[in-house]
């Protein structure tokens, strides 16, 4: 038999969408297969069927695996088939430690109690526990501490655990839903290490990425969904980057990295020497003396590896984490941010990256999400105007190309890029003359991420002062005017767009202040 699992004319409906229609998708033993399309083309829904989160009865089509066909009524019957899944959005549990999120399932946990208690009693063996845990770890080169408490982790970290424990239960098949989003380069190094070398002990691999990169570098071949319709597979050698997009969205981009003519204006911001305390180790600064300045049309970026202290600095000026020290000026004038209103008033609007905490109202349908920041505008006498609101809210919707059956639809249906659009749209809402944008295009697709360039240039050319972070190297390079790079929570230096190489970035990204010297670091 030729696939290890095989989905076959997979229908799934939701009220007013068919997210997938008639899908096939297949996987063989040893195989890493990409799947790819556009937010919202059906993917994860996909992987849910498989996964069993949508069990059996609640979709048309079958699953067979292993050449015999499986009905999963939940996430455990199909982990004892053996799928392994991965979701999008990680789900550690928050008061376990490591190695007790990885064993948690008691499917697991059973194989670590004395042989004469299985099934039989809740006793484990916390001593077999973390050897165990240990050794699975090294054996899979994870880099995770077992008796780590998983609140301290960093995102990056959430989704290593997630993954250690999919491969706790040893599947024929590993789903990894858009695994790559919030890891550092380094982790995803290793993240691909570990595919491989699943991929070369013959466990199926399927693997959903916006990454096109990461789709030509890791992948055997690839399935491409559009709108819930299969458009093509290809085989690794037919590989063809303009061909993949095309099928994806559908059209062609004629320019990824859309041209802007800078006008640069006055200063908006100025920040000097900026400090923020270390939210767990005493006496040490998250942030040290980090001064910079953003001006009217222009767009900074703030480069630097994953954990330079980027994101705290907007959380700082965006008044989410307070400054020990400091001054922040708006327009040459000194202000006080200590709390998110402060900066609001100030004209500053801020996408976070993390948008489970700063994000949306998920029991808010999309128009009221975006409406929220910019209420004001919208009253009538005692009234909301609903009307207005709908006339508000409708650009950004189409702009964004938010894919949803319309604005009245509650955001926790929507998949994980359209979901961001919202948080997208909402901060546009505000009308900030100043606008930080934290990672803006993680888990968008392609050809959304080409109109979120383009709105940035809209409103660099409106006078806004933009301030960015990416940790795509090629996408801050084409959208900046300058660059701040920053490394252990310090300016390493500034450098012009005329200045500014990816090697030159790099370079100074990997300053070590603590030890005076440049340090290979792997992120
Ligand atoms: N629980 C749900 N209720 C209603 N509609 C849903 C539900 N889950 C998904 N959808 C809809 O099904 C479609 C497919 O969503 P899905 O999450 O599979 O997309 P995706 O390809 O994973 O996108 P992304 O790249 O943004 O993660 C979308 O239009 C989405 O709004
Ligand atoms: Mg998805």
């Amino acid at each position: 038999m030729e696939y290890i699992l095989e989905a076959k004319s997979i229908t799934k409906k939701f009220p007013g969408v068919t997210a997938n229609d008639n899908v096939n998708l297949n996987v063989r033993s040893g195989e890493i297969l990409g799947l790819i399309g556009e937010n919202g083309a059906g993917k994860s829904t996909l992987l849910k069927v498989l996964n069993g989160i949508y069990p059996y009865g609640s979709y048309t089509g079958t699953l067979v695996l292993d050449g015999k066909e499986i009905k999963p009524e939940n996430t455990r019957d199909a982990m004892a088939e053996g799928i392994g899944y991965v979701p999008q959005e990680t789900n550690v549990l928050k008061n376990f430690n490591v190695a007790e999120n990885i064993y948690m399932s008691d499917l697991r946990l059973n194989r670590l109690k004395p042989a004469d208690k299985r099934s039989k009693s809740a006793f484990v063996n916390f001593s077999v526990l973390y050897k165990t845990t240990e050794a699975f770890l090294k054996d899979n080169r994870i880099n995770l501490d077992p008796k780590a408490d998983v609140r301290k982790l960093s995102i990056g970290q959430q989704q290593m655990l997630m993954i250690a424990r999919a491969l706790a239960t040893n599947p024929k098949v590993l789903i990894l839903d858009e695994p790559t989003t919030s890891l550092s380069s380094g982790d995803v190094r290793r993240l691909f290490e570990v595919v491989r070398e699943l991929r070369k002990k013959g466990v199926g691999i399927i693997f959903v990425t916006h990454k096109l990169s990461e789709i030509l570098e890791l992948t055997d071949r690839v399935t491409i969904l559009r709108d819930g319709k299969n458009i093509s597979t290809f085989e690794r050698e037919q590989y063809d980057s303009g061909r993949i997009i095309a099928d994806m969205i559908g059209r062609e981009i004629k320019n990824m990295y859309p041209r802007r003519e800078s006008k640069i204006g006055g200063e908006v911001l100025r920040v000097e020497n900026l400090t923020v305390d270390h939210p767990y180790i005493a006496d040490t600064n998250l942030i040290e003396n980090v001064s910079f300045a953003v001006h009217e049309g222009e767009v900074v970026g703030l480069a630097g590896l994953v954990g330079a202290g980027r994101s705290e600095v907007c959380m700082s000026v965006y008044g989410l984490t307070p400054a020990k020290s400091g001054k922040i000026f708006i327009r040459g004038k000194e202000i006080k941010i200590s709390k998110t209103s402060d900066a609001v008033k100030q004209k500053i609007g801020m996408i976070s990256e993390d948008r489970k905490r700063f994000g949306l109202n998920f029991v808010w349908d999309i128009k009221h999400n975006i409406a929220i920041s910019n209420l004001d505008t919208l009253v009538k006498g005692p009234f909301v105007s609903s009307q207005e609101m709908q006339k508000k809210v409708t650009p950004y919707y189409d702009k964004l190309r938010i894919k949803a059956p319309s604005l009245n639809t509650k955001v926790t249906t929507l998949s994980g890029g359209n979901q961001q659009k919202v948080v997208i749209a909402r901060s546009l809402n505000t009308l900030p003359e100043l606008i930080i944008l934290d990672e803006p295009t993680k888990g968008i697709d392609v050809g959304s991420k080409n109109e979120i360039y383009q709105l940035i240039n809209d409103l660099a050319s409106q006078n806004v002062a933009v301030i960015m972070i990416s940790s795509e190297l090629p996408e801050l390079m084409a959208m900046c005017d300058r660059f701040v790079v920053m490394a252990e929570g310090r300016v390493a230096g500034e450098l012009t767009k005329s200045e500014a190489t990816e090697a030159k970035i790099m370079e100074k990204s990997v300053v070590s202040f603590k030890t005076g010297r440049q340090e290979a670091n792997n992120g």
